[in-house]
């Protein structure tokens, strides 16, 4: 589950067992966080060391003499390249794939052995890149750590959710968002230090990845299982001793009694994919499918992955380009702090739609500045240059405020019990696979669409913002177990797909709560797991 968290939000009407924040509960959390640190560090090195030219000299011969022979070219075109954007996109389809196993290994292994499969997989990704002497080598390096990420977003979200006291588990899940922007910064920063070092400096910044590496390779052996995983395989027992070492309390029987009711529930779900299928979970994967989805094409990965490259292509010097990169990752860094703080005072809607406001202009003058201070590719004015900076940053800000937290934390708010698993799975691989297309991708639009791609952008942007305006409930301060009587048959379109006769449970015997099952799930729902 790539880039973002997953924890349950607590609800105010949320049940509250006794626990207290322990020592071993913050550093347990933090070993588990630099599972995102690492997917950011991964998501920001790759745009700073394709922008290198010792880097591109080696592995991609072809860019780098365009590069430099740039007057020939339309300047747009300087980066256009499969192998290249291979490089960066082949991370986000390791990792689809790898979530299938991911899943598998969470859930029937648990949380802990699933971390340091992860954290291997990591290790020897950054040793093949660090090392790498030819294109097979980086690539095959890249994939490693692209399994990584499929290992690591499954089961350290999972495992945050888990382990955090249920008062804090809300900000625990933009939380893991936050360790992601603080990796694309860490990543920026490295990069920008690097450039000057040459003939090697790229191997540094592919090889300072083996920091979080380690710290989640070594932390995975350190920390304990959790309890609703234990409990879920069956080992009662234990499950109750790591709960009270974890809780500072020996007064766990409600919360134990409520993990043993969430895991009887959770296995009498035959058909958790199947059961996404039916009707009356219509709303939710709908909703799902489409933030993953419209949250990749408001561009911003476009940002995190090429920044540097798309200075460069504006006519930045290496320097002045890794350099406004690291001003854009700060930028994410910081808005991602302004989410913490309003989503749940101003609601998710509003937030959804500023953003919407904010980044279609951002992108709209971007469009302008380039279409008219781009003329016969000269180089762009210094002052056009710092307006473009600035618009970029807004752009970024206003993403890191609401298309980035909310695009996990809505669908990991809205999917009931029976297909919650479920649901963050199909999450997960839709984010996956719209981070590779435009990985992918993105490289040959710039060239073919020029300026237009910023306006391919804002496009994509006007239309999510009506999806919001029209398809997307507020959610905030809604318990889950409520969310179908003051969500989904309040909602003017949504309501249909709830009626009595979807609800009533079918053949299949699958768990599904009616308002009174519903309310019962719904509170070991938020003890338990997704
Ligand atoms: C997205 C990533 C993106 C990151 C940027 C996340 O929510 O899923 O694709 O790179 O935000 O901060």
């Amino acid at each position: 589950m790539p880039a973002a968290g997953f924890a349950v939000p607590v609800a105010p009407g949320g049940v509250e067992f006794e626990a207290r924040i322990t020592p071993y509960v913050i550093i347990t959390c933090i070993m588990a966080a630099s599972g995102g640190l690492m997917f950011g560090y991964d998501v920001g090195i790759s745009g700073g060391v394709t922008s290198m030219n010792d880097f591109l000299e080696k592995f991609f011969p072809v860019v780098y003499r365009k590069k430099i022979e740039s007057q020939d070219n339309s300047p747009y075109c300087k980066y256009d390249n499969q192998g290249l954007q291979l490089f960066t996109s082949s991370l986000y389809l390791a990792g689809l794939i790898a979530t299938f196993f991911a899943s598998y290994t969470t859930r029937v292994w648990g949380r802990k052995p699933t971390m340091l499969i992860a954290g291997i997989f990591f290790l020897m990704g950054v040793v093949l890149n660090a090392a790498a002497q030819d294109l097979a080598m980086l690539i095959v390096g890249r994939i490693l750590l692209g399994c990584g990420v499929g290992f690591a977003n499954q089961a350290v979200p999972l495992f945050l959710s888990e382990v955090a006291p249920t008062r804090i588990r809300g900000g625990l899940n933009i939380l893991f968002q936050l360790n992601v922007t603080i990796g694309i910064l860490f990543a920026n920063l490295v990069n920008y230090g690097t450039e000057k070092i040459t003939p090697w400096g790229w191997r540094l910044s592919l090889g300072l990845a083996a920091i979080p590496a380690l710290l989640l390779t070594v932390g995975s052996i350190f920390i304990v299982e959790t309890p609703n995983s234990l409990i879920e395989r069956g080992l009662l027992e234990e499950g109750k001793v790591v709960l009270k070492k974890i809780r500072g309390t020996d007064n766990v029987d409600p919360e134990f009694n409520e993990l043993l009711e969430a895991s009887r529930i959770a296995a009498s779900v035959k058909h958790p994919f199947r059961n996404l299928l039916k009707r009356r979970n219509r709303p939710q994967l709908i909703i799902t499918m489409c933030l993953q989805f419209f949250q990749q094409f408001t561009g911003i990965n476009a940002i995190m992955f090429y920044a540097p490259v798309l200075f460069q292509t504006l006519g930045f010097k290496n320097d002045a380009s890794l350099y406004s990169s690291v001003i854009t990752g700060a930028v994410n860094v910081l808005s991602t702090v302004v989410s913490i703080y309003s989503v749940d005072k101003v609601g998710r809607r509003v937030l959804l739609l500023e953003a919407g406001v904010q980044m279609f202009v951002s992108q709209v003058i971007i469009a302008i500045l380039l279409a008219t201070g781009m003329k016969n590719d000269e180089e762009i004015s210094k002052g056009i240059a710092i307006v473009i900076v600035l618009m970029v940053c807004t752009f970024v800000s206003a993403f890191a405020w609401s298309w980035g937290p909310l695009g996990w934390l809505i669908p990991s708010e809205t999917f009931p019990l029976e297909t919650r698993s479920a649901g963050q799975s199909v999450t997960v691989c839709v984010n996956l696979l719209f981070t590779f297309v435009i990985a992918q991708a993105f490289l040959s639009m710039l060239c073919h669409f020029k300026y237009g791609i910023f306006l391919f952008f804002a496009g994509w942007v006007l239309i999510m913002s009506t999806f919001v305006l029209f398809l997307l409930p507020e959610t905030k301060n809604v318990p889950i177990e409520e969310m179908i009587e003051k969500v989904w048959r309040k909602h003017w379109l949504w309501k249909n797909y709830v009626t009595d006769a979807d609800l009533i449970d079918d053949e299949d015997g699958d768990a599904y709560g009616n308002q009174e099952n519903g309310k019962a799930n719904g509170k070991a729902y938020h003890n338990s797991q997704l």
